[in-house]
């Protein structure tokens, strides 16, 4: 290691740790999190688990349970699209939920609603099946989006919208400033046309601005803000940025319940959406002796489908709840701490050659960056390891890591090199490939290595957490690749079933 005074055995982790508060004081102002580390997440430490997957998803909170559980145990809840004293109990809760979750995000009740969905995917197919797209209208979509966002184009193009990427630019896979200007010039005046774009990257942790909201709004853009890796450790203001569509997951944010998301929509936006079809709780009449005899119902009803997961929805509020007694301020602070110290630890590791051990794709400082890293591990030669390799590694010591190109194809192919011609191939290929043997192929016909490695901090790390991570790579310095071991990666397998009395 080039960093030679560095050494990451765990018995010196306390010295780093100093260190660490030595160059990060504004870690202790997040202390709190230490305390709600033991109380509210002890289960992390009781298991010896290294949870570093928070893009992925967030973690709940032992209280977030209880006071649910409670909940339940106390009241008598019917469907709440009734009037009866159970239902209404419910509709009560359910709107309540709904509410806070306006304020949390400070959005005008005149102005937004919150239309509940199963997650992120499910808001975004809500807008996508039902935006005016049609010939002459346009759709642009950015490279470093999800594919739930990607997804659109499909509704796009059935209806002969344009569809354009928006490409993002190395070393940091940010936009170009005056690429997307000129992108955005581009509108179509007299039809429709849809900016989607990520808040955060979930492949790089790159923010992009939300300046951009109100550009793209100034040509003439409805805009998606795809807020699912943002919210979990951002403040997002819809008191100050406006987009017309936000959609998010609320397990990411803190982590139970899943299955549940919402849409925020800007109402005189959502006007324009033209539904697909009509289900149970989304129409006031429709009679069935008639085709296209319907009446659906306005804002958030019209696109909430059938029974909305009504229990769970107090649970979201308590979630929220929870993230504002926090304060998502203080949860940005302790996690750009750690990514700050990380990325240092990580850029500084070398082999006994002076090559670096890791390779980051995007920032490597903490400007407008969130708290997740991609990145790939190369050996003394440059030879790069094999991510499955790494991933195994990880498990053994119980660190929960993702490996793959998480769902955003784009970054991967601008960050592994993949122009259209390869990707071409790859689809032209006589099978349907999996992605391993994509990777497999990419590796052998193309010396391309089409994937990475993935970790996140959240609402719960701690510098233990992180401490570790770097302790499980610095094992690679010096190792040429064909010495690193295959393992057989053994999961722990929960069976905490009980029969019921
Ligand atoms: C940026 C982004 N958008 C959308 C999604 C989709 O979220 P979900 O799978 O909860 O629908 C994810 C999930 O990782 C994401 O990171």
């Amino acid at each position: 290691m080039n960093n030679p005074n560095q050494d990451f055995s765990i018995e010196n982790m306390d010295d780093a740790f100093e260190e660490f508060r030595k160059d990060y004081p504004c870690f202790d102002s997040t202390r709190i999190i230490d305390e709600l580390r033991e109380r509210e997440y002890s289960r992390l430490d009781r298991l010896n688990q290294v949870y570093l997957d928070y893009t992925g998803g967030g973690l709940y909170a032992s209280s977030q349970l209880r006071q649910h559980m409670e909940l339940l145990e106390e009241g008598v809840f019917g469907n709440p699209h009734s009037k009866n004293p159970t239902s209404l109990a419910m509709t009560h809760l359910a709107e309540q939920a709904r509410s806070y979750v306006l304020q949390y995000f400070n959005a005008n009740p005149d102005e937004y609603t919150a239309i509940f969905t199963p997650n992120a995917s499910g808001a975004l197919k809500l807008v996508g099946e039902a935006y005016p797209f049609h010939p002459g209208g346009r759709f642009l979509p950015a490279f470093d989006n999800h594919n739930s966002v990607n997804g659109i184009r499909e509704f796009a193009r059935a209806k002969g919208a344009k569809v354009t990427y928006m490409p993002t630019v190395l070393p940091e896979l940010r936009f170009d400033d005056q690429a997307l200007n000129a992108e955005l010039d581009r509108v179509q005046p007299e039809s429709f046309n849809l900016f989607a774009y990520p808040a955060q990257s979930n492949f790089t942790g790159v923010q992009h601005s939300l300046e951009w909201i109100e550009r793209a709004h100034a040509k003439g853009w409805d805009v998606i803000l795809d807020a699912a890796a943002f919210v979990s450790t951002n403040p997002l203001d819809l008191g100050q940025w406006k987009p017309d569509f936000v959609p998010l997951s609320f397990y990411k944010m803190f982590g139970y319940p899943t299955g549940m998301g919402c849409l925020l929509a800007r109402k005189s936006t959502l006007k324009k959406l033209q539904r697909p079809w009509f289900a149970g709780g989304t129409i006031s009449i429709t009679s069935v002796q008639g085709e296209g005899w319907h009446y659906l119902l306005e804002n958030e009803a019209g696109f909430e489908d059938g029974t909305i997961n009504f229990l769970n929805l107090p649970a979201v509020e308590i979630g929220l709840r929870y993230l504002s007694k926090i304060g998502i301020e203080t949860i940005h602070e302790r996690v750009e701490c750690l990514i700050a110290w990380l990325l240092d630890q990580m850029t500084a590791i070398r082999h006994s050659n002076g090559t670096p051990l890791v390779q980051i794709y995007g920032p490597t400082d903490t400007k407008a960056r969130g708290g997740t890293i991609a990145f790939n591990l190369n050996d003394p030669e440059g030879v790069r390891l094999d991510y499955r390799k790494i991933e195994a590694l990880a498990n053994l010591e119980n660190i929960s890591l993702r490996t793959g190109c998480f769902c955003n194809p784009g970054t991967g192919e601008i960050a592994h090199d993949l122009i259209r011609e390869e990707m071409s191939q790859a689809f032209n290929h006589a099978e349907p490939m999996s992605f391993d043997s994509f990777y497999d192929w990419a590796r052998t016909e193309h010396n391309l290595y089409p994937s990475a490695i993935r970790i996140s901090a959240g609402i719960a790390t701690n510098f233990a957490d992180i401490y570790h991570f770097i302790n499980f790579i610095s094992k690679f310095v010096d190792k040429p690749e064909a010495d690193v071991e295959s393992v057989e990666a053994e999961y722990p397998i929960y069976n905490l079933m009980r029969d019921s009395a």
